[in-house]
C-alpha cells in the first residue's frame, strides 16, 4: 500500500505521508500542510485529529476494546484488583514484579501526609466549596511545597518520586476536602492500610471511631480507580499534555486536568447521571418517556452517561461496572431504585432506533455513581474519585510527552471569521 496520500488542491497536488500504528490505525501526517500549501486542516472538537502517538492505552471504539499497555481492561477485573499495580504499569510501561510493587507502595505510603501548612489551606475554604475546586487548587499548591519536583524530569527516579507523591497526596487531599465540607476533624493515614483502604479510612474514620474497611468495598474502590486510570487522548488528558507542552511542571499540568475533567460532558457526567436518575425516580418518569425526551432536540434533557466520542459500541468499563454494581449492592444489602431505573433506561435505549443509529451506549459514567453512592461517597465527590483514578494516566501521558524527542508546544491554528481590516474610531466620532 502506498505510504502517501495525494491531496489535489486544483493548482497543486501534494503528497501527505501515511503513518500507521501498531494496531494498524492509519493517519495522514499533515505537519507540512501549511508550509507547503498555505492551507490548515479544520476539525472542531478534534474528532478526526490525532494529537500525538502514544504507547500507553489502546481503544478500538467500534469493537469496544480498551487495553492498558496492551492488556485488555477485562483482565484487571480480577480477585483483589490493585490500583497501584495498574498505576505502575501505565506510568512505567511494565507490570511490576513483587519487589518493584512493594517498593512502590512503600514510596506511596511514605508520602501520604500533607505538610501541616497545606492542611491550613483547607480551613480557608467555605464548607460549600466544590471539592473539585479544592482538588485542583491543592494539587497546584503542592508545587509550593515540593520545589525540587518542578523540574521536568525524564529519568525514572524523578518519575518514581513525583508519581508516588502525587498519587499518595491526591487521596489525602480528596479526603480532607470531603471532611472540610462536613466540618469533620482532620485525621491521619494509617501506614498499614493499602491505598484504597486508607482512602476510605481518611474519608470516613473519626478520631473516636475508626471506619472498618470491608474487603469487598476495598476491592470495588480499587476496581473503580483502575477502570478510570487512562483513556488515551480524552479531554482532560489532552489538557494535561497541552499544559505540559509549554514545559509547565507536572503539578500544574495535573491541576489543569482536574479542571477539564470537572465538566458534565466529561468526568462530571457521573454526578449528572445520579442527578438525572434521582429526578426520574422522584418524578416517577417512565424509561420510555425519558427516551422520548432525550430524542427531542427542543428538550434539554440528555441521557447522561450515554454516548461517547470514541466508543460506538458498549464501553467495556460500563459492562464491568454494571456487574460490580450488582455485587456491591448485594454485599451491602442495598436496594437502590436508581440501579433498577438505570437498567430499564439502558434496555429502552438500546432498542430505540435513535440510539441504535447514533451508536449511543452506556459509558463509564452510567453505573459508576451507583456503586460510589452505595459505598457512601457523596455525589459531589464522584468526579474527585474519577480524578484519583485518572491521575496515573495523566502522569503517564505527561511523562511520555516529556520523553518524546523534539516535542513542540501545542498551538493549534484557526480559521478567522471576524471583521476585515478597519480603522480605529476616536471616542468623539463614535455613535
Ligand atoms: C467521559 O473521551 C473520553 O475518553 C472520555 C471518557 C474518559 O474515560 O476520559 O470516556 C469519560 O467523559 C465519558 C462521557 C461522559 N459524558 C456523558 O455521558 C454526557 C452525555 N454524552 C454526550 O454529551 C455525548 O455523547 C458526548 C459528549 C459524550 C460525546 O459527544 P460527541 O462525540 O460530541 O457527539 P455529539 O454530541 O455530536 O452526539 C452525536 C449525536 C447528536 O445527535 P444528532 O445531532 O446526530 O441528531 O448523538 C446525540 C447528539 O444529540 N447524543 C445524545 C447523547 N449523546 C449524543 N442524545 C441523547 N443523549 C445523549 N447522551
Amino acid at each position: 500500500m502506498s505510504k502517501f496520500a495525494k491531496l489535489d488542491l486544483g493548482d497543486k497536488i501534494i503528497e501527505l505521508p501515511i503513518i500507521e500504528g501498531s494496531e494498524n490505525e492509519k493517519g495522514l501526517d499533515i505537519s507540512k500542510l501549511r508550509s507547503e500549501t498555505g492551507y490548515i486542516s479544520y476539525d472542531p472538537g478534534y474528532g478526526n485529529t490525532g494529537s500525538c502517538s502514544s504507547a500507553i492505552t489502546y481503544i478500538d471504539g467500534e469493537k469496544g476494546i480498551l487495553r492498558y499497555r496492551g492488556i485488555p481492561i477485562e483482565e484487571f477485573n480480577r480477585e483483589k484488583p490493585d490500583f497501584l499495580e495498574t498505576a505502575y504499569l501505565l506510568i512505567f510501561g511494565k507490570l511490576p514484579n513483587k519487589t518493584e510493587l512493594d517498593e512502590y507502595k512503600v514510596l506511596v505510603g511514605n508520602n501520604e501526609h500533607l505538610h501541616e501548612a497545606m492542611k491550613h489551606h483547607f480551613e480557608g475554604f467555605p464548607t460549600t466549596a466544590p471539592p473539585m475546586a479544592m482538588l485542583s487548587s491543592m494539587i497546584n499548591t503542592m508545587s509550593c511545597f515540593h520545589p525540587e519536583l518542578l523540574e521536568r524530569g525524564e529519568n525514572e527516579g524523578y518519575c518514581m518520586t513525583a508519581s508516588s507523591l502525587l498519587l499518595s497526596k491526591i487521596r489525602t487531599i480528596a479526603a480532607y476536602a470531603y471532611r472540610q465540607s462536613r466540618g469533620m476533624p482532620s485525621i491521619y493515614p494509617i501506614p498499614s492500610l493499602d491505598y484504597a483502604a486508607n482512602f476510605l479510612h481518611l474519608m470516613f474514620s473519626l478520631p473516636n471511631k475508626r471506619y472498618e474497611v470491608d474487603p469487598d468495598i476495598e476491592d470495588a474502590m480499587n476496581l473503580i480507580f483502575i477502570l478510570h486510570a487512562d483513556h488515551e487522548q480524552n479531554c482532560s488528558t489532552s489538557t494535561v499534555r497541552m499544559v505540559g507542552s509549554s514545559q509547565a511542571n507536572l503539578f500544574a499540568s495535573c491541576s489543569a486536568g482536574v479542571c477539564a475533567l470537572w465538566g458534565p460532558l466529561h468526568g462530571g457526567a457521573n454526578l449528572a447521571v445520579i442527578k438525572m436518575l434521582e429526578e426520574i425516580h422522584k418524578g416517577d418518569i417512565s424509561a420510555e418517556k425519558c427516551i422520548e425526551m432525550a430524542k427531542d432536540k427542543d428538550n434539554p434533557f440528555k441521557l447522561m452517561g450515554f454516548g461517547h466520542r470514541v466508543y460506538k459500541n458498549y464501553d467495556p468499563r460500563a459492562r464491568i461496572l454494571k456487574k460490580a454494581g450488582d455485587k456491591v449492592l448485594a454485599k451491602l444489602k442495598v436496594k437502590d431504585p436508581l440501579l433498577d431505573i438505570a437498567k430499564k433506561l439502558e434496555e429502552a435505549a438500546l432498542k430505540d432506533p435513535y440510539f441504535v443509529e447514533r451508536k449511543l451506549f452506556p459509558n463509564v459514567d452510567f453505573y459508576s455513581g451507583i456503586i460510589m453512592r452505595a459505598i457512601g461517597i457523596p455525589t459531589n465527590m464522584f468526579t474527585v474519585l474519577f480524578s484519583i483514578g485518572r491521575l496515573p494516566g495523566w502522569i503517564a501521558q505527561w511523562r511520555e510527552q516529556v520523553k518524546t524527542p523534539g516535542v513542540k508546544i501545542s498551538r493549534p491554528r484557526q480559521i478567522y471569521t471576524g471583521e476585515n481590516k478597519r480603522s480605529y474610531i476616536p471616542m468623539k466620532d463614535r455613535k
